[in-house]
């Protein structure tokens, strides 16, 4: 039965269409469709619609279902369009009349905005925080291997020496740039949207403040066409933030599978991380690197895709908005998975201290080399010109042991700034 059925049943396969995989993706909410219609039905009470009986007793049949929630026994069967139709039936099937009344001044569409946005604030945070924990192993790995170099390269050509401590310091900066795309998209969901019902309000007195304070928004989303058009919008907000974090992480792995190779073996893993071949007795292959590449590649597309969902559309509420809780829950999902399997596997890195012993990375050091003679007083461009002759000559003789002194370089990775910058936007 429809919430909003009058008589004529609708035809099974429009409901199989239009519902999809609703349900499924409704289950991440409920929680929090629950938490939103417990400040409404206080609320509700706060303005006369309720009776304080019928609150209390609201509120106890809510705290049942959060509870069957959280124990996983909360199921939405097909007879139900969604998670708020079954909650509703629950009450009614509890609480008779009392149950019927919760509906008041309200709407799905800002139900599901409601629970949409405390969800992505819960989420966000939990995000903030794998990420904090993946910079945190990043940064214990740049300080105990700061004085071990690495070559660093342009075009993939043997460029400049660079280090270990430079190379993951460099991903852990990254990180601190990504929370402030998360910060943002925090800041968006951070507003009440419950009140807004269809899209235009309500002729009932409503207290709209009351629900932003009891439910813990920053602020409320006043406009209430603007509250419904945040629909999409606050998912583009986080999934932008998702994404920034993907890029940091996919480049990451792109590094690590190159430096895995046995053509540069920078690093290595022990074997319980990496997977073997079917027919190659010999291969250790970077398969979880691989697959975090892939996953954050996809999940750069899903802001696209949302866009692609709401580009065009109308103000107000359109049930295309639906397919935006598809994109945004499992990208949450897949984007916690990669950052606990980073940390996880890079607290198991081992690094090569001696790279650069070889010889075919001398030409690291032919800047530094020609920096020293412009020291004594020698013009760059001549000092350059007299590099370039002896490299051609195969007189180069290397300087391996000159200091980079600067803020962020090799020599100075300023870990102490790159943490208090995090310290900053983690205490936001
Ligand atoms: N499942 C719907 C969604 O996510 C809930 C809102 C339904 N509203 C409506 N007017 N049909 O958008």
């Amino acid at each position: 039965m429809k919430l909003w059925e009058k008589g004529i049943g609708t035809d099974k396969k429009i409901d199989h269409f239009t519902v999809g995989n609703d349900r499924e993706w409704d289950l991440h909410l409920a929680k929090f469709d629950v938490m939103a219609s417990k400040a409404h039905a206080k609320m509700l009470g706060e303005i006369g619609l309720l009776t304080s009986v019928e609150v209390q007793q609201l509120l106890k049949e809510l705290d049942a279902i959060a509870l069957a929630i959280e124990n996983g026994s909360f199921t939405i069967e097909d007879s139900f369009e969604d998670m708020h139709s079954k909650i509703e039936f629950i009450l009614t099937e509890k609480l008779g009349d009392t149950g019927k009344k919760i509906h008041t001044a309200r709407s799905r569409n800002d139900q599901v905005l409601v629970a949409m946005h405390l969800y992505l604030k819960t989420e966000l945070g939990e995000i903030k925080i794998l990420t904090h924990s993946l910079f945190e192993v990043l940064m214990h790995l740049a300080e105990a291997h700061k004085d071990s170099l690495l070559p660093g390269y342009t075009h993939l050509q043997i460029a400049m020496p660079s280090s270990f401590g430079l190379w993951f310091s460099a991903y852990a900066e990254s990180l601190v740039d990504d929370l402030y795309f998360l910060e943002a998209a925090h800041k968006v969901a951070d507003q009440n949207p419950l009140g807004s019902a269809a899209g235009y309000g309500s002729s009932f007195p409503i207290d709209r403040s009351y629900t932003t304070k009891e439910l813990g928004f920053e602020t409320m989303k006043y406009n209430v066409v603007a509250a419904q058009m945040g629909r999409g919008k606050t998912e583009k907000a986080v999934a932008f933030a998702v994404s920034s974090i993907a890029a940091t992480l996919s480049k990451l792995a792109m590094d690590l599978c190159l430096y895995l190779s046995q053509n540069f073996n920078f690093v290595s893993f022990p074997d319980t991380l990496t997977t073997g071949s079917s027919i190659m007795p010999h291969k250790k292959n970077p398969d979880v690197f691989e697959l975090v590449r892939a996953k954050c590649n996809l999940l750069q597309g899903v802001p696209n895709q949302l866009g692609l969902i709401t580009n065009n559309l109308p103000s107000g509420y359109h049930r295309d908005l639906q397919l935006t809780k598809e994109l945004i829950v499992p990208a949450i999902e897949e984007m916690k998975a990669c950052l606990e399997i980073m940390a996880f596997s890079l607290k198991q890195i081992k690094i090569n201290a001696s790279i650069l012993d070889d010889p075919k990375y001398d030409y690291l050091f032919s800047v530094d080399t020609l920096n020293e003679l412009v020291l004594g007083g020698m013009p760059f461009r001549d000092a350059y010109k007299k590099m370039g002759k002896e490299i051609e000559s195969g007189t180069f003789n290397p300087k391996r042991n000159i200091a980079h002194t600067h803020e962020g370089s090799l020599g100075n990775l300023c870990l102490p700034e790159i943490r208090e910058k995090m310290r900053q936007v983690m205490a936001t």
